[in-house]
């Protein structure tokens, strides 16, 4: 059976003044259906632009250069506006980190369901409205019918969030691109949240592509973790073999700077330097400047080479299997 999306390649440029960033270069993977993906790694390693770029929603200088994008047989990079325009919203959904980006601010949140549902499907006012109380009990809104009167300024952050998930919910999409949608929320919202997304990615099969720079939160809810840097997948694999044995130096370098759990009392490390300018990378491995590994030939530029049936890395001189860090 084919997967539900199949990533190949991907390649999507912004085309700026002062040269060309390659935000998204190379970028292969694939999700199965009820499948949650993390995709991590630093500001600017290219997360969103390839979410936006599987919903086509990558704007001027931008654009999608080559590759393909295939989802449930359909290449969206070929089909292009036309075919996604049946499925976004419909099939594959949303969730930003800013719910405003999907909450008009002067519309009820009922009218805003409402016209969610019916965009579409040709069904009643009655069974529109009868579908968002569903997701609203869905999202934990609890009883609905008094928020389905409200307008998004009369909810807290957190309540608009949740608000803008059962928004992506309302078609029982099959695949939900969120994007860092818990980073402004408290931590009890945050876990409550993350909880929720997982038991209906587990009961309806919907399939999660979990957006974050965040290690500790995902590591909780992935199945796999695809890390990113400079604009490539750098590690792939399933979540606990990633985050016990991370092959990367650069995932380790993640891992061994987060401050959690076992690790107190453990010395937490930083990743020596910044994150590369995309217009100013270095020839050859694109984290050779920052990595404790790196030799002469680090100076050609690595593939991602699989290791197993299940994982592979990026890198010439990778850590061994048998190293394994703390947990987080
Ligand atoms: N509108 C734009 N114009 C020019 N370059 C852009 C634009 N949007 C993104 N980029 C380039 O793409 C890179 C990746 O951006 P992206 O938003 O995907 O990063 P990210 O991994 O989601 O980071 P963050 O964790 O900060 O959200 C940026 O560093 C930038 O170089
Ligand atoms: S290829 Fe070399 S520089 Fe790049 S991550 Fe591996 S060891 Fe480090
Ligand atoms: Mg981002």
């Amino acid at each position: 059976m084919n997967p539900l999306l199949q990533v190949t390649d991907l390649q999507t440029h912004f085309f700026t003044r002062d040269g060309v960033a390659k935000a998204v270069d190379g970028v292969s993977f694939t999700l199965e259906k009820g499948q949650v993906l993390g995709l991590v790694g630093e500001s600017g390693s290219g997360k969103s632009v390839t979410g936006f770029s599987i919903l086509g929603l990558v704007d001027p200088p931008g654009r999608i250069t080559g590759g393909q994008i295939l989802f449930d047989g359909t290449d969206l990079v070929a089909g292009g506006e036309p075919a996604l325009r049946h499925l976004r919203g419909k099939r594959i959904a949303m969730i930003f980190q800013d719910p405003m980006m999907t909450l008009n601010p002067v519309l009820r949140i009922d009218t805003q369901m409402v016209e969610t549902v019916r965009a579409h499907e040709d069904v009643s006012h009655a069974e529109a409205l009868r579908r968002a109380r569903e997701a609203l009990v869905q999202v934990g809104i609890s009883p609905p019918d008094e928020r389905l009167k409200s307008y998004p300024h009369q909810f807290s952050g957190g309540m608009r969030q949740r608000v803008a998930i059962a928004i992506a919910l309302l078609h029982k999409p099959d695949l939900i691109i969120a994007d860092e949608p818990t980073t402004a929320l408290d931590v009890t919202i945050q876990a409550q949240i993350l909880s929720e997304l997982q038991t209906l990615c587990a009961t309806s099969g919907t399939a999660l592509i979990w957006i974050t720079h965040d290690l500790a939160v995902v590591s909780g809810l992935a199945d796999r973790l695809a890390v990113m840097y400079a604009g490539r997948i750098i590690e792939e694999g399933p979540t606990a073999e990633v985050i016990a044995r991370p092959r990367h130096p650069y995932t380790r370098g993640l891992i061994d700077s987060v401050p959690r759990g076992k690790r107190h009392g453990a010395m937490l490390t930083q990743i020596k330097g910044m994150t590369p300018s995309l217009l100013k990378l270095p020839k050859g491995c694109k984290f050779m400047p920052r990595c404790p590994r790196a030799d002469r030939v680090c100076e050609a530029e690595p593939s991602l080479v699989p290791l197993t049936s299940e994982r592979s890395v990026r890198c010439f001189h990778p850590h061994d299997d048998a190293e394994e860090v703390l947990q987080p």
